[in-house]
């Protein structure tokens, strides 16, 4: 809308267009059309009011939230490999309209959310980085990055260390490098440790799966696609990205991030299916398909990070096509051994629009993980694939409360927008978040 000369702001975007309370999908819909619209008027900056805006159970704080981080999804970019690149965004700013009695939770609110859009970025940037460049070891340097925004005054709150091939086989993982030794680039475990919380408090642990390509190994995918698999390791950029936001809002938590980072490649040195390795834990594994290599990675790392005593651990990992068949691209699947974890994470999800479904881990499933060689085989057949690698995780997890994130669907996009959403940053950073504030 045009508005009168003489008049401080240039133009001025309405949308909603009802005083009625709205639900907090509808004003996610609502945020992303404003979100475009504003990109596309090629506005510098911009004002938002929402303090009539009425959401269900979303206090005002939420509505920032969700407005400004509708706004960073929407003017994210990635062409650092075009020669010739688009004209950038011209929003340069945004700035949040307040009175004085809302002006503390305002100045909270968009700070979570710029700490939120960088956890975001990062997390999209690593996902859509190539995978010749992407590799176990730039994913460690990308980490070593995040010691930066932990320096906070004098105190220096988070530590970056990684744990190399020679060390992971002398800790007896042997799972995971099972599927490192098939590749030239060395596989790395890398640990973030952010202490933002009470000193001895149980940290909340997070584990992401870093394939950094997965060609599937001598049970090879096929070739139409497969360029896809350098999201392969979209797990370990949320866990990034969301380790990420959570230091540059200083939240008051303790936090252990591990990223299982290593490449899944056919070569003399690579795993073939009958294969047995031993795994951290000591439980044998027998490997019927080298392509279900995530929970070999992973169930070494969900070991390894019990050293640390969390509180929970959320894993997040691009683990199944079965659940892409499940859900689509719409909902994260959701495992978990505890339900109070579980409805926490779901909760995360509802409000941030970054939705995960909870599916079930009983333990009728577990029998399809019955070799005849080994404790488990690592896979299950063909019926409820995204559910069995689930339990498989699960018997590494033992009675730590457990959650796992299926985002194999959810984590990128194929096609015509093909490209990495930085999901499930948004419910990760909530999950956190909601927990730092008791
Ligand atoms: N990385 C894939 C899962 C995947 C598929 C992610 C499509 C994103 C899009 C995983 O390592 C894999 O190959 N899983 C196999 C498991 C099977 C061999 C039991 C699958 O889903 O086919
Ligand atoms: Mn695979
Ligand atoms: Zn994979």
């Amino acid at each position: 809308m045009q508005l009168p000369a003489g008049s401080a702001l240039d133009r001025l975007l309405v949308t909603g267009g009802c005083d009625a309370t709205v639900s907090v999908a509808d004003f996610r819909k609502i945020a992303t059309a404003a979100a475009s619209a504003l990109k596309g008027t090629g506005a510098r900056t911009a004002l938002c009011a929402l303090a009539g805006t009425r959401v269900e159970g979303a206090d005002l704080a939420a509505r920032i939230r969700t407005l400004l981080s509708a706004v960073s999804l929407a003017v994210y970019r990635y062409d650092s490999y075009k020669s010739t690149k688009e004209p950038a965004a011209a929003l340069r700013s945004v700035a949040v309209l307040t009175d004085k009695r809302g002006e503390k939770t305002t100045r909270a609110a968009v700070r979570e959310a710029s700490a939120l859009k960088q956890g975001f970025d990062f997390a999209r940037d690593l996902g859509n980085e190539p995978p010749n460049v992407c590799h176990p070891t730039y994913l460690l340097q990308q980490a070593r990055m995040l010691k930066q925004a932990g320096k906070m005054g004098r105190a220096d709150k988070v530590k970056v260390s990684a744990l190399d091939e020679k060390k992971m086989t002398e800790l007896g993982m042997g799972a995971f490098m099972s599927v490192s030794r098939g590749s030239e680039q060395p596989g790395r475990m890398i640990i973030i440790e952010y202490k933002g919380g009470k000193r001895g408090e149980a940290p909340v642990a997070l584990v992401g799966k870093g394939i950094t390509f997965d060609t599937g190994g001598i049970s090879l995918k096929p070739g139409p696609g497969m360029d896809e698999m350098k999201f392969d390791m979209c797990g370990a950029a949320s866990v990034l990205g969301a380790t990420r936001a959570i230091i540059e809002a200083k939240l008051p938590i303790n936090l252990v991030t591990v990223v299982a980072a290593a490449e899944n490649m056919p070569s003399g040195r690579a795993s073939r299916p009958g294969d047995i390795v031993s795994t951290m834990s000591g439980q044998t594994v027998e490997i019927l398909n080298t392509d279900a290599e995530g929970r070999l990675v992973l169930c070494d790392a969900i070991t390894y990070v019990q050293k640390y005593k969390p509180s929970a651990i959320v894993d997040v990992a691009t683990l199944t096509g079965a659940i892409i068949i499940a859900l689509g691209s719409h909902a994260s699947g959701l495992y978990a051994n505890d339900d109070d974890l579980a409805e926490e994470l779901l909760g995360a999800g509802q409000r941030t629009g970054d939705r995960a479904w909870h599916m079930p881990l009983w333990d009728d499933y577990q029998k399809q993980l019955k070799s005849n060689f080994a404790d488990m085989a690592n896979i299950g057949g063909r019926e409820a694939g995204s559910v069995t690698a689930a339990c498989f995780l699960a018997r590494f997890a033992k009675e730590v409360p457990w959650a796992h994130l299926d985002v194999a669907g959810s984590a990128f996009q194929g096609g015509a927008a093909k490209g990495a959403t930085g999901r499930p940053v948004g419910l990760l950073f909530e999950f956190v978040r909601a927990r730092a504030q008791g």
